[in-house]
């Protein structure tokens, strides 16, 4: 638990917060995050890299660790935004290593992932409401929300380097407006997002990987078996969509990114689990393509999904239907 930037009980102290962080959205306007700034940070040294998988129920780890200067300051400079504006709770920039301190034959770009308190959710809407907000999980103090985010990447550390990013530690940066942010330094992955590889598959004749339903159910498999591992580990994603979803087209992997983990305390975990579930499901069965059959692997393999997907469908016995027509 954060030292809270503000006392919840006391209106004023609420207030006087939802004050300085609009007064720093409208400094933020003013001097944004621009390509060439430059960011110094110290990747911790990585204990767990030269154990392949030790849990039973991890999928391989099969892209390389990235060269990084390990367990020494580096500086890395901003060269190509992801998301920037002030729509956006983060900012997610490209970066590059200032001075080719990462090896040379690497790809040596890192995302760095900006998380500004001031463009998070103001505890305002109802100053004597953020007890209460606080108190079942609704409001969520910045800091709080970065640890939630850094505990699934931790909790499902075997996960990197396949249907996760490598994540490499949680750092502070001040921000060009003088305000202090979370940076989540994270592997690059170039794929596509879920959303843009299923584009393709509509109107790109020559993206013809995913019309191969094998590879297309590999994809499908490799999330699920994440996402119920986190469940097992207590971790739930809570934002499940095809842009949070980046495609290692080289493994086909799902590589699930953005991971929210903040269930209000007042919610059923079970319940949770069950909107992840569903959530995942949706995601790969909403394609004209590939539905049908998908439909059969998910009765056939993963009928926890099924059931949150087609609920009306498994008391009907569907595929048993379906088969002896
Ligand atoms: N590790 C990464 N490699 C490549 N692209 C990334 C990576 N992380 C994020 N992106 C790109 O940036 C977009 C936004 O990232 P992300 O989903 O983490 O932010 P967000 O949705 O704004 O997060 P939040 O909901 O926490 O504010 C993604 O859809 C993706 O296109
Ligand atoms: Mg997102």
């Amino acid at each position: 638990m954060s030292i809270p930037p503000f006392v919840a009980s006391d209106p004023q102290s609420v207030w006087d917060y939802c004050e300085e962080m609009i007064c720093l959205q409208g400094a933020s306007f003013n001097r944004p995050l621009v390509a060439g700034m430059s960011f110094a940070f110290y990747p911790p040294s990585r204990s767990s890299d030269g154990m392949q998988c030790v849990r039973s129920d991890a999928l391989r780890r099969v892209r390389p660790v990235p060269h990084l200067p390990f367990g020494e300051t580096c500086e890395y400079v901003l060269s190509r935004p992801l998301q920037v504006g002030n729509d956006y709770h983060s900012q997610i920039w490209v970066a590059t290593p200032r001075d080719g301190q990462a090896l040379a034959d690497a790809d040596p770009a890192l995302v760095l992932k900006f998380i500004v308190p001031s463009a998070l959710r103001h505890p305002n809407e109802h100053p004597g409401m953020a007890v209460f907000d606080i108190k079942n999980g609704q409001y969520r103090y910045p800091a709080d929300l970065v640890q939630c985010q850094v505990a699934a990447y931790l909790a499902l550390e075997e996960f990197q380097g396949s249907t996760m990013a490598y994540f490499f530690g949680l750092h502070q940066a001040t921000m060009p407006w003088g305000e202090e942010a979370s940076v989540l330094a994270l592997e690059y992955l170039p794929g596509p997002t879920f959303r843009a590889a299923k584009a393709a598959l509509r109107s790109n004749p020559l993206t013809l990987k995913y019309r191969n339903f094998e590879s297309y159910l590999a994809l499908a498999e490799s999330a699920i078996t994440t996402v119920k591992t986190a469940h097992n580990r207590h971790i739930y994603h809570c934002d499940l969509r095809e842009e949070n979803i980046l495609v290692d087209e080289d493994n086909d992997l799902a590589v699930i990114i953005d991971w929210h983990n903040n269930p209000r305390t007042i919610d059923d975990h079970e319940l949770i689990a069950y909107g992840d579930l569903y959530d995942t499901g949706c995601t790969f069965v909403r394609c004209d393509m590939h539905r049908e059959q998908l439909k059969k692997s998910l009765w056939t393999a993963h009928l926890d999904v099924f059931s949150t997907v087609y609920p009306d469908e498994v008391e009907d016995g569907w595929v048993e239907e379906d088969s002896e027509s």
